[in-house]
């Protein structure tokens, strides 16, 4: 969802000339890697990511679900069996055990553990039980996400987040699932990127892109409203963030209330989608637009969170009045006129993880970082880049619990369909088999070793 929004706001700047405001690299610029061999804390957290919907597959109870079957239509495919983890998560655990790694992200789904207001399954909260006890068995810590973008289609249809009752009923429903599966969760996160389409829409860049896209939303929602009779439906899709964040900030902090009444001891925080905005020039106001982007969820979580997990993907130049600050560093394998590319730069998570340390004093946890690709290659180097980087904000004294790679497997990528590739495994789209690309024995011997050299 994310990327699609930021491509296309990218070739709408680029198609309007604006290619200067983004800084291009000097052809053969590239960043001089550093030699030096650079050790992680003992303990820490080596995952990767993912979320029900995106692997799951047929989360029928679901307001995407429904939202993928709707005209007009705003998803390039719709979910169908994703990668069927809800039947192969063993394979998905052999895969995180062949990479070595020691926590592993994931969604439980609201839709599943309540697929009707009020009524909880015991048989979906055993499946998630059975699924977080094998991850103890092979030693991986399971770090979980109790709603991670689709919600149970009931909840849609009572007026999603824009329902003034929606904190609460989301915080009942991470107070049973807590009750019933929490006593061997490692981690826990409470809501994923609940700012994400708040801070894509502060950009300057992202005007053009949304007054499109808002429309066609608008509409797809209006039509999902008609076909279930409903006054309205309202997913996280819905054009009015604005109007949602409210609720969403109450969600989180009822939530991590409800989390931490029944586990005092577990580790509970919010993840943000966090834009590493930069500035292209001299007295570029680019500050500003970080605490507008994600400015008062900073706040939220100095209220409620242990910890700020943060999830960058790319770097966002933002045009300023004075002189031209340095371009973007160059990359191999990517052609340094291609801006869509050159944003993802490995730089910005350290940028956005010191950031957010300094506005929060809040340990820091990376719930997300990766690449989309299809060339692994860029993954290889892209891994063992952006860990150096991250290694200087531990070396400067960030406390940081772990890093996530998202993502484990290729996977549902939302409004974009199945084009978009993030794993450091691909899933055969027919046979579900699993393959490890190289990237991740790049990702293994670093966790073997705690250090990237
Ligand atoms: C989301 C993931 C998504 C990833 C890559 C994050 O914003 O949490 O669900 O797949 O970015 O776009």
């Amino acid at each position: 969802m994310t990327d699609r929004h930021i491509e296309l706001n990218r070739r709408a700047l680029l198609a309007a000339g604006s290619m200067a405001a983004l800084g291009a690299a000097a052809p053969g610029a590239l960043a001089a890697p550093a030699s030096a061999t650079v050790r992680f804390p003992k303990g820490f957290r080596w995952g990767a990511s993912t979320a029900g919907h995106q692997i799951e597959g047929n989360n029928v109870n679901s307001d995407l679900w429904f939202m993928e079957t709707v005209k007009p239509q705003t998803f390039d495919d719709p979910s169908g069996d994703t990668c069927d983890s809800y039947h192969r998560w063993r394979e998905d655990i052999a895969i995180m055990k062949a990479i070595g790694l020691n926590a592993y992200r994931f969604s439980i789904e609201w839709a599943r553990i309540e697929p009707i207001r009020g009524q909880f399954s015991l048989a979906e909260i055993d499946h998630y039980k059975r699924f977080i006890a094998a991850l103890r068995e092979a030693g991986i810590e399971p770090v979980v996400t109790f709603y991670h973008v689709a919600a149970p289609r009931w909840f849609a249809e009572a007026g999603g987040w824009l329902n003034p009752e929606s904190p609460d009923l989301f915080a009942n429903y991470c107070d049973r699932a807590m009750r019933l599966l929490g006593a061997e969760i490692g981690v826990a996160c409470t809501i994923n990127e609940p700012q994400v389409g708040l801070t894509y829409r502060v950009m300057p860049q992202s005007g053009a892109y949304f007054d499109k896209e808002d429309e066609k939303q608008t509409a797809a929602h209006a039509a999902a409203a008609k076909a279930t009779g409903r006054d309205r439906f309202v997913t996280m899709n819905h054009p009015d963030i604005k109007g949602m964040t409210p609720q969403l900030m109450a969600a989180h902090e009822k939530a991590f209330a409800a989390i931490k009444a029944v586990r005092g001891d577990l580790p509970t925080g919010v993840t943000l989608n966090l834009v590493d905005f930069e500035g292209a020039n001299e007295g570029s106001r680019h500050m500003d637009l970080r605490k507008a982007a994600y400015g008062g969820w900073l706040e939220v979580v100095k209220r409620a969170g242990d910890f700020v997990g943060v999830q960058t993907y790319r770097q966002i130049r933002i045009p300023g009045s004075g002189a031209k600050l340095p371009d973007f560093e160059a990359m191999p394998y990517v052609d340094p006129a291609h801006m869509e590319e050159m944003i993802k730069q490995p730089t910005a998570l350290r940028n956005t993880v010191e950031y957010v340390y300094e506005q929060t004093g809040k340990p820091i946890f990376v719930t997300e970082n990766g690449l989309e690709t299809e060339d692994d290659r860029r993954r290889e180097w892209y891994i063992p880049q952006v860990l150096k980087h991250l290694h200087e904000a531990i070396a400067k004294g960030v406390p940081v619990m772990g890093y996530m790679h998202w993502s484990l497997i290729d996977n549902f990528e939302w409004l974009r369909g199945y084009k978009p590739r993030f794993g450091l495994a691909s899933v055969d789209r027919q046979t579900f088999a699993r393959t490890l690309k190289p990237s991740a024995a790049v990702y293994r011997k670093i966790i073997r070793n705690n250090a990237v050299s």
